[in-house]
């Protein structure tokens, strides 16, 4: 691509880049889906540096105006002043009753939001973990031998319950970690955000109250809330789910479930006591209600010695368990799976093939042989042990760079730090300012029922970036909370 420069001139090049490109695609010159040259490409072609054309592009996504997609490349996207127009156009009437108001904006779904990739901005803000470490060759290989050995029937649509050798190697599984697992009472499902869909939907009708952690995860929070549910909170401590609480609201409130992530909870990080555990249960059954089992990244452990499911102590049918393999492999292979006995199983698999028929077979077979042949373990280890780093990182550079000593209780597994703030800076005062430090993080609100009582608190994900670039984010946070303090309040 041809871009004249002025050299001489006292407009950065960048700028000048990026001003070129900008009239091109709002002209309408270089069309919607568009690709542009890569930036290393570009630079080579205008004789500049690839940050000169990097900063060029982060401009223009900055602006709306193109996207960078990951592994494919950066898009032009429809100009802001067509969408606009579109907007403008007379929707139809069922288009124009559609309430809207309450959808959160794209950018504001922090727990799956991508980490911004562009040079600038770190975030701690997704629920993941490093993409740089999912092993994407060796899956390649898998999904290659998948297809050569299974041809078209790892195409075909499987079966509805899930591909039986990836159930019998999850009941494999489970069983060798202690909770015994038939393959028949696994249900495969697409993540387990549709393992918690589909067990809402069977389970409740709107106005039923459920009972969640407070804080818990957004996701559970935003289906909830869909659904037409009524939430009702129950606070978290060091050993989670306060649990000694619970009869009273039980008594108070009806709930028709319990929703609770007794391992590195979303987005504390704690662990929920053996003892709380065991009362929990009891205390469901006493009082009829299912309880929901959220393993999201029980096996992300690097210390300590982990403590029995939930469900181990259930004498049958009472907890619904769910599990994913997004945080502890890849989150786009869209696999989770809820363990469920009795008739609820039948009516889960009926409501997955009624929302989506199946989830993907090739996928499905690809895990499970990679299950099987050992490398799971093997990645597990792996990426444990970086996370371990990661979070040592991160508690050291909190203590060397921040300008206020803040409340956190290490995690020993998981993904998340979870921060306390001192009195005089709120997270939602905090955000805009750490976005202009160049780093990002999950404010408190997005967790709890009433979004005010996180006005306090804010989560970090550890496992995203390597220890250097979590140093160098830490520090913009110092930064920003210095921004945020009333002079006195600093560290110094
Ligand atoms: C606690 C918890 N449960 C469930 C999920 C859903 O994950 P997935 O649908 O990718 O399995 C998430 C994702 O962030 C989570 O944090």
């Amino acid at each position: 691509m041809r871009i004249p420069l002025d050299r001489q001139g006292p407009r950065p090049l960048y700028r000048q880049i990026e001003a070129y490109l900008r009239e091109a695609i709002t002209s309408g010159r270089l069309p919607a889906e568009s690709r542009l040259p890569a930036s290393r490409e570009l630079a080579h072609d205008l004789g500049v540096s690839r940050l000169t054309t990097q900063s060029a592009y982060d401009e223009l996504e900055a602006s709306g105006l193109v996207a960078a997609r990951a592994g494919s490349g950066t898009y032009v996207l429809t100009p802001p002043e067509a969408r606009r127009s579109i907007r403008r156009a007379e929707w139809p009437l069922w288009q124009r009753q559609i309430q809207v108001a309450s959808c959160p904006h794209e950018t504001d779904a922090h727990d799956q939001a991508p980490t911004d990739r562009s040079s600038r901005q770190i975030s701690f803000a997704g629920g993941i973990g490093d993409h740089r470490l999912f092993p994407v060759d060796e899956f390649r290989k898998v999904l290659q031998a998948v297809i050569r050995r299974d041809g078209a029937a790892a195409l075909d649509y499987g079966d509805d319950a899930g591909h039986p050798g990836l159930r019998t190697v999850i009941a494999q599984v489970l069983t060798s970690q202690g909770l015994a697992t038939r393959p028949e009472d696994v249900l495969v499902t697409s993540g387990s955000q549709q393992a918690l869909a589909l067990i809402s939907s069977a389970l409740l009708h709107p106005g039923d109250a459920v009972l969640v952690e407070q804080p818990t995860y957004r996701g559970a929070l935003d289906l909830f809330r869909r659904q037409g549910l009524r939430l009702v909170g129950i606070g978290v401590d060091g050993q989670g789910m306060r649990v000694e609480e619970l009869e009273a609201l039980l008594l108070m409130h009806h709930p028709r479930l319990i929703y609770t992530i007794p391992n590195f909870h979303n987005p504390t990080g704690v662990c929920l006591a053996t003892p709380r555990r065991r009362r929990l249960v009891a205390l469901a059954a006493r009082h009829n209600i299912p309880i929901v089992e959220d393993d999201f990244v029980g096996d992300l452990r690097f210390e300590g010695r982990s403590q029995p499911a939930l469900k181990t102590s259930d004498a049958g049918g009472g907890v619904l368990y769910v599990s994913t393999f997004s945080k502890m492999l890849m989150p786009g292979l869209r696999v989770g799976f809820v363990v469920a006995e009795g008739p609820i199983h039948r009516v889960l698999v009926h409501a997955k093939r009624a929302h989506d028929l199946a989830s993907c077979n090739l996928v499905q077979r690809a895990v499970c042989e990679y299950v099987t042949i050992g490398r799971y373990q093997t990645h597990l280890r792996r990426s444990g042990r970086a996370c371990h780093r990661r979070r040592d990182a991160m508690v050291d550079a909190m203590r060397r760079f921040l300008p206020v000593d803040v409340e956190v209780d290490p995690p020993r597994g998981g993904l998340f730090l979870w921060i306390r703030l001192p009195p005089a800076i709120s997270s939602t005062t905090l955000l805009p300012l750490a976005h202009h430090a160049g780093v990002t993080f999950a404010p408190g609100n997005d967790f709890f029922v009433e979004p005010r009582h996180g006005e306090s608190f804010l989560r970090l994900n550890f496992a995203t970036h390597p220890p250097e670039v979590i140093v160098e984010g830490v520090k913009r946070l110092g930064r920003a909370m210095r921004r945020a303090l009333p002079s006195s309040g600093s560290r110094g």
